[in-house]
């Protein structure tokens, strides 16, 4: 069967005190359910989290890497620097980037590349902009999403990959798809997975919803069927929201 997670994605959000404290509340919240709890702070507070989490069940994850394994790309973090740190999980893809930082298709796969390549889980974010799902052109972009930046990996690799879907018109707007639109571009994701890999790895392949989900939304999102956890921004920078979230399932 398919893992539940919830993620929380920091962004640019807590500094060093900030992240001290929202970790100690993290860590005295409870995980009710059988979602895997993960969380992406900023670069700098990496060790800090991995650390201070380690023996929790709670998973560190970055934000961002680059494709390269070393090298003169100054400001930039290896796959190898953030296994060092103990993280092994990475986020790739995020809206976030692709808008302000410019990352195509094609950077892409090769951050998907070297996240596979050191042995790292991939949180490969994805989805449609508002003009795409107004023009009915939202599945044709999310599958050419998935085919330019994921689907030239092999077979094998899928069990290091987690899909985040995420609407770029739901992020951090408040606006929220319905369950039934995340459930019907949850099910063609998959769809379009089995497809071009297999039955077997459609199935088994863990797929989040993220965009402004909340407390008050996510039982409702979570409760639909190929929809297996969340990518959550706003509403996992307190410790309370995030739990009650986690705990939706
Ligand atoms: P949001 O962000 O929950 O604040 O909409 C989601 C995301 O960007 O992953």
């Amino acid at each position: 069967m398919r893992k539940h997670i919830v993620a929380g994605n920091w962004k640019m959000n807590n500094d060093l005190n900030a992240t001290k404290s929202l970790i100690t509340d993290l860590k005295n919240e409870k995980n009710e359910g059988d979602a895997e709890v993960i969380i992406a702070p900023t670069y700098i507070n990496l060790d800090y989290a991995s650390q201070t989490l380690t023996n929790t069940d709670i998973t560190v994850a970055a934000q961002n890497m680059h494709q390269a394994e070393s090298g003169a790309y100054t400001g930039e973090i290896s796959a190898e620097m953030l296994k060092s740190v103990g993280v092994s999980t990475v986020i790739i893809g995020h809206s976030e980037r692709r808008a302000y930082f410019n990352e195509s298709d094609d950077l892409l796969a090769s951050k998907v590349n070297a996240g596979l390549k050191n042995d790292m889980r991939v949180i490969f974010c994805f989805g449609e902009e508002l003009e795409d799902r107004k023009s009915g052109k939202h599945e044709a972009v999310v599958a050419s999403q998935l085919k330019n930046a994921l689907f030239h990996i092999e077979k094998v690799a899928w069990s290091h990959i987690v899909l985040a879907y995420e609407p770029v018109w739901a992020i951090g707007t408040g606006e929220t798809a319905s369950p039934e639109q995340a459930q019907d571009m949850h099910a063609f994701i998959r769809k379009t997975v089995a497809a071009q890999y297999s039955q077997d790895v459609a199935n088994n392949v863990t797929i989040l919803y993220g965009g402004s989900v909340k407390p008050a939304n996510a039982q409702e999102i979570f409760s639909k069927p190929d929809v297996d956890g969340g990518l959550i921004g706003g509403a996992s920078l307190k410790a309370k929201d995030f739990f009650e979230i986690v705990n939706a399932f």
